[in-house]
């Protein structure tokens, strides 16, 4: 699954690289739903569904030990001190996807926003039941499926480093 997939060309890729997964994608911006579903039917992707919805009330309404792998990159940095409380990584957050994870499920993020990285370093290294795989407990390398999206070309416009994350939940 990947959340907020943006205009949907990482989510399209892996599902296109993928045929025998069943991939699932979360967005609330319009546009974004609809380029995502062009992208499928041009190429004749059918292993997709989509959640057009605020993800966090509709996954609050999933069963336990899901999903294989959850995806967020690049989420909305909110960089004002005073919007930081509208950031999609809270503690409440970290421990619902954890819950939605198979066990040894991947969890992966990134984000270009250092801060934003280090909070959510913090919060899931203290999310019971996420391991992060890194023997020092800090960012990962990034993983080979993530493409190169708007959103990094525009982080690395801005001279913004990437920080991976990557999480298991434990058995
Ligand atoms: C900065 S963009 C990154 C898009 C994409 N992941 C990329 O790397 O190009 C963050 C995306 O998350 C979506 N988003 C934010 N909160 C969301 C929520 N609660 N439910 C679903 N999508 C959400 C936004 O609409 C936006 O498209």
């Amino acid at each position: 699954m990947e959340i907020g997939f943006g205009n949907g060309e990482h989510l399209a890729a892996i599902a296109r690289q993928r045929p025998g997964w069943g991939c699932l994608g979360a967005e609330v911006h319009t546009p974004g739903v609809g380029s995502l579903l062009l992208q499928l039917l041009e190429t004749g992707t059918n292993n997709v569904r989509i959640v057009h919805d605020d993800v966090v009330t509709w996954l609050q309404t999933l069963p336990e030990a899901l999903l294989q792998c959850i995806i967020i990159q690049f989420p909305d940095p909110w960089p004002k001190k005073r919007q930081q409380k509208r950031r999609l990584i809270q503690p409440d957050f970290a421990a619902l996807l954890c819950r939605l994870l198979v066990p040894g499920g991947e969890l992966q993020m990134a984000t270009d926003w250092a801060d934003y990285a280090e909070q959510m370093l913090a919060i899931l290294n203290a999310t019971p039941g996420l391991q992060n795989t890194q023997p020092d407990a800090g960012y990962a390398p990034r993983p080979d499926n993530r493409i190169l999206t708007r959103f990094e070309r525009r982080g690395q416009r801005l001279g913004h480093a990437v920080h991976d994350l990557c999480y298991r939940r434990l058995t």
